[in-house]
């Protein structure tokens, strides 16, 4: 039987990708950034999933304003990086899971939920910044250390889905991957966000306390989360912040318990908050979070730098 083991929260920002494509890791702005992902690649190279589901957006990228699907899940062989304007990132092609991901389709919709199957398709900024955060720079022509079925998700159209909506969906993944036959270790990811507006007057907006009481209540009740109205995201986390709705797809897909085994939040990268967490599903007779490598072991710049926190729950 395949299982989700765990469930990984990530930004997405394009300038993040800039500065990994761009060799700018090491200069101290970004360092900042990337240093609060070594312990989340340690932990990635560890779990080693078989398959990673990723719930992300799509930036105008494979769906023009012309069709807007409001859950898109990819079922092909693969998933070539976009062009976004500036060439496609140099990053490897994205292997799909066409097997899993019909599985996941056919379960799905027949729980009432209504994905559109996508079987040619490529990935922007939303799905490769995580990967990169999660898995590190890979060559172009190397490979992704899993495959992934990607879910798309539109928070860029009114009306995105509720968080209800989501964190229901999530449930309904679980469900079709746990009926799966094989025996697959799959980590789930929830990409965007946290809080940002790129545009107009509140353009630069970032609220702090919003953003780390979504990561409090998102280990601890995310009950409280799915019941958060669209116009909350919009005054609280900025137009963009709606993008945080596709987390609790990923959080609707572990069971009730989880352990927070790590969490990082710095601000800014580029005008956005980024924001991370990775929770594991709770196992009985497990140590507590906390006591686990690598969730023992603490983000060493975080002492140094006020505005970088890491918390463990
Ligand atoms: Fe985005």
């Amino acid at each position: 039987m395949a299982r989700i083991v765990a469930g990984v929260g990530s930004s997405h920002v394009p300038a993040i990708g800039a500065a990994i494509d761009n060799g700018k890791t090491e200069e101290p702005y970004w360092k900042r950034v990337f240093s609060g992902f070594e312990k989340s690649q340690e932990w990635m190279r560890e779990t080693k999933p078989d398959v990673a589901i990723i719930v992300y957006n799509d930036h105008a990228s494979a769906f023009s304003v012309d069709l807007i699907p409001t859950f898109a899940l990819g079922c092909a062989a693969e998933f070539p990086p976009a062009d976004e304007g500036w060439g496609p990132r140099p990053v490897p092609v994205v292997q799909g899971h066409p097997a899993l991901a019909s599985h996941i389709a056919q379960s799905v919709i027949l729980d009432e939920f209504d994905l559109t199957i996508v079987n040619k398709m490529t990935v922007d900024h939303g799905m490769t910044v995580p990967m990169n955060l999660l898995f590190g720079k890979i060559d172009k022509n190397a490979h992704w250390p899993c495959p992934v079925v990607p879910l798309a998700v539109n928070v860029v159209m009114y009306p995105p889905p509720t968080g209800h909506r989501c964190f229901m969906l999530g449930r309904a993944i679980k469900k079709a991957v746990e009926s799966y036959p094989d025996d697959l270790k799959v980590v789930i990811f929830g990409t965007g966000g946290l809080s940002h507006q790129i545009s107009g007057p509140r353009a630069g907006l970032i609220n702090s306390k919003w953003d780390k009481a979504f990561l409090d209540n998102l280990s601890k009740d995310p009950q409280k989360l799915v019941k958060i109205p669209h116009v909350d995201y919009m005054r609280e986390a900025g137009a963009e912040g709606i993008e945080m709705v596709m987390w609790l797809i990923m959080r609707g897909a572990l069971g009730d318990k989880v352990d927070e085994v790590y969490r990082f939040y710095t601000v800014p990268a580029s005008n956005t908050a980024v924001g991370h967490i990775i929770l594991e599903n709770h196992r009985r007779g497990a140590k507590p979070a906390g006591k686990r490598k690598p969730a023992a072991v603490k983000h060493k710049h975080a002492a140094a730098r006020a505005k970088v926190h890491r918390i463990r729950s």
